[in-house]
């Protein structure tokens, strides 16, 4: 199942329990049970979008980054970052950013597009994470975590 998970920027958010839903593919529930590669295409996905897809269960944000998003996440300074990481670590190509959805504090869901930093915000318990999904502030103690994945081609991209 794909998930669209936020418009254009500052578009809708998605909340920590339901995702606002765009289906585009459906792979068989036992497949993504079993942790199978998941083929997302790149070109439905708009500058400045995020979309989520779900893959072991889990929400994976795929963020169409733009320029401005680019240059603010590789122009801080590691010494700013309470878990140090350049945004080369992080991504395999600069306007796309691939993240596990999943706040780093206890778990909950963070919105796309929202809080200081403009990468998410986590509702639960305040924490911002910057366009590179690193935490800049509040109790979450490392950057969403980056899962596996290559891209296939110019606008496929397979997680897993
Ligand atoms: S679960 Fe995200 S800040 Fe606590």
């Amino acid at each position: 199942m794909l998930f669209i998970a936020t418009g254009a920027v500052g578009a809708v958010a998605v909340g920590s329990v339901a995702w606002p839903l765009i289906s585009q593919m459906n792979p068989d529930a036992s497949t993504i049970a079993a942790g199978a590669p998941i083929e997302v295409d790149l070109s439905a996905i708009a500058e400045g979008a995020i979309v989520t897809v779900k893959w072991r269960g889990k929400p994976i944000f795929v963020r169409h980054r733009t320029p401005k998003e680019i240059k603010e996440a590789q122009d801080v300074q590691l010494a700013q970052l309470p878990d140090p990481q350049t945004d080369a670590q992080r991504v395999k190509k600069p306007e796309w950013l691939v993240v596990i959805g999943v706040c780093t504090h206890l778990g909950c869901i963070p919105l796309g597009h929202q809080g200081e930093y403009e990468g998410w915000f986590c509702p639960c318990h305040g924490s911002a994470y910057d366009t590179s999904g690193r935490i800049r502030k509040g109790p979450a103690p490392k950057n969403l975590e980056v899962p596996s994945y290559a891209f296939t081609s110019d606008t496929k991209l397979t997680i897993g």
